[in-house]
């Protein structure tokens, strides 16, 4: 993922703020107006010189294509331009009110669908931009349109909170019709509804990107749109435009207390990346982009996952069982059976080697044990051997690791969380051989992560799944940190997870709405769980 050039010279950075931040993503099927909306928005906010924006109206108007002028802001490769659509997703930043806000474009094209899991795994929030042109709603809300699809996506990799903006109501007939605003959210919700979203905690709210109505400042083109309204745990809450939306975005749970986990977004040699800011700090849920020394470029791919290589570092997974639900697939799911698995950022060929129970989807109670197969609509749990070692976690240990997306022929066939996993390769040996010379600076070398746990500072000694001994750029004077490695036991899967989790100091986490865990009896004596959310249970 792109990463924002520098802020403009008088915007504050976010020290200087001292604002939370939030991590937004842009979702929605293509052509819905997503980098149009993301461009005019974070131009509005100040985060793009007026210069820039006259001078991209040019060069689009030149090329015949003047009203991608907002999207060309986010879509900068010459085939996203000539082609009109976007391919990758990409991250800019600007201040709202209240937040400081990482706004993640994803693209809307199918082809593309797992850039778009990438992105949405970065994100805390999700909005969903749908068009209101005649056509072009119904085809994202269809069987196989990106409006679905990536409701559901999101939903699963674990952003539960949504805005819904309808856009393009300058198209509509008449011009910003409130019938036809009313029709498409009731449709929209009646699908985020059954990917699990709870309709009285979503935003709706009507724009068009390109004219910026209601991006930033109430629209005189909408009369007849009062206000947004949401009632939520943490009470209700209202406003008028997108901004107030995103000012009154619950701030997001995040897990500081475990061990580092950041998953690889890209890799690339210093020099392209010409400004950031620089900071001595990440937490859980920053974006960050590190500059390491004494690796090789060849080394570390996207995927790849970064943790502390004294707590608890990240291992390579040859094996593990994940509870799924398939959500759609053609015939049936049987031993052999080789998908696309995705979680956080990596994806990787993985073969079903065994189907351990087929799940009943109310009481969560084992409904039949190895069963040869399981078709649309069931919940099984079963065994996963990924083409090459990956990295991922179990959910209970790392929900952000822990989720998985299953697709097949570009579509999504399940979707799933990981309750075990085996074959978990320890990297303590590794860390002994030290191939590093901390003095010397050879081999700088950038990456775009995100933190998913825990904290990164310039001093923590990173180890990725390839049993590389990384650093941060350590101080010159070559001394180490003194902390001894800690033994970090690998959890114990025949612990209940009830147990667990009430004593836990994520039984938060795992409280909310979206997950209902139960502790259920496996045939080959183990505990383990079910985590599906009671409403894909009840209404898929
Ligand atoms: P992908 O990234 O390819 O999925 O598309 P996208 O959702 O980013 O759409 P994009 O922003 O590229 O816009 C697609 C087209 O819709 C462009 O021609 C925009 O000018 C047009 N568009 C976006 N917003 C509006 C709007 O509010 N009104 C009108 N009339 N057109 C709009
Ligand atoms: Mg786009």
């Amino acid at each position: 993922m792109e990463e924002t050039p520098r802020l403009p010279p008088n915007a504050l950075t976010r020290q200087e703020v001292q604002k939370p931040f939030v991590n937004i993503v842009v979702i929605g099927h293509v052509d819905a107006g997503k980098s149009t909306m993301t461009g005019h928005l974070v131009y509005l906010q100040g985060a793009i010189e007026p210069g820039t924006v006259r001078r991209l109206g040019k060069e689009a108007e030149m090329m015949g294509k003047a009203s991608y002028r907002y999207a060309w802001i986010m879509d900068k490769l010459k085939s996203e331009r000539q082609r009109g659509i976007s391919i990758d997703s990409k991250l800019r930043r600007f201040d709202s009110n209240y937040y400081h806000v990482n706004i993640i474009d994803a693209p809307g094209h199918r082809d593309y669908v797992h850039n778009m899991i990438t992105g949405a795994s970065q994100a805390d929030v999700a909005l969903l931009i749908v068009s209101a042109e005649k056509g072009e709603f119904e085809s994202g809300v269809r069987k196989r349109g990106q409006t679905r699809d990536h409701l559901q996506l999101a939903y699963t990799v674990g952003v539960k909170q949504l805005i819904i903006a309808v856009n393009k109501l300058d198209t509509t007939d008449p011009p910003y019709s409130q019938a036809r605003y009313d029709f498409c959210v009731e449709k929209t919700l009646l699908l985020a509804k059954k990917c699990g979203y709870d309709a009285d905690t979503v935003i709706c709210l009507p724009i068009s990107a390109f004219h910026g109505e209601n991006l930033t400042k109430p629209s005189d083109k909408m009369p007849w749109f009062k206000q947004w309204m949401v009632q939520r745990f943490s009470g209700s809450a209202s406003g008028k435009t997108l901004l107030d939306a995103i000012d009154n975005i619950d701030p997001p749970i995040r897990i500081e207390e475990l061990p580092l986990r950041i998953p690889v977004h890209s890799v690339y040699k210093l020099g392209i990346q010409l400004f950031r800011e620089v900071v001595d700090e990440g937490q859980t849920g920053d974006n960050v982009g590190l500059q390491l020394e004494g690796v090789d470029l060849n080394d570390i791919k996207r995927g790849d996952v970064c943790g502390d290589a004294y707590d608890d570092p990240p291992q390579k997974v040859e094996h593990f069982t994940a509870q799924i639900l398939v959500l759609n697939h053609p015939g049936y799911i049987k031993k052999g059976y080789t998908p696309v698995i995705q979680c956080h950022t990596t994806m990787v060929s993985c073969k079903v080697v065994d189907i351990r129970e087929r799940t009943d989807r109310r009481s969560g109670e084992t409904a039949e044990d190895f069963p040869v197969s399981l078709s649309t609509g069931q919940i099984g749990v079963v065994d996963l051997v990924p083409t090459r070692p990956v990295c991922v976690e179990c959910f209970f240990d790392y929900p952000t690791l822990g989720r998985i997306v299953v697709r097949d022929m570009k579509q999504t066939v399940a979707v799933g969380v990981i309750i075990h996993i085996e074959g978990r390769t320890m990297l303590r040996d590794n860390l002994k051989r030290e191939n590093t010379d901390w003095s010397a600076i050879s081999n700088w070398m950038s990456m775009n992560l995100r933190t998913m746990s825990g904290k990164i500072s310039r001093r923590t000694m990173l180890a990725s799944r390839h049993s590389t001994r990384l650093s941060l750029r350590t101080p010159m004077d070559g001394t180490r940190p003194k902390t001894r490695p800690k033994t970090r036991k690998h959890r114990d899967p025949t612990r209940s997870g009830v147990e667990r989790t009430m004593t836990d100091h994520r039984a938060s986490l795992y409280d909310r709405q979206d997950l209902a865990i139960r502790p259920q009896r496996q045939p080959w004596g183990a505990r383990t769980f079910t985590t599906l959310s009671g409403k894909l249970e009840t209404e898929l």
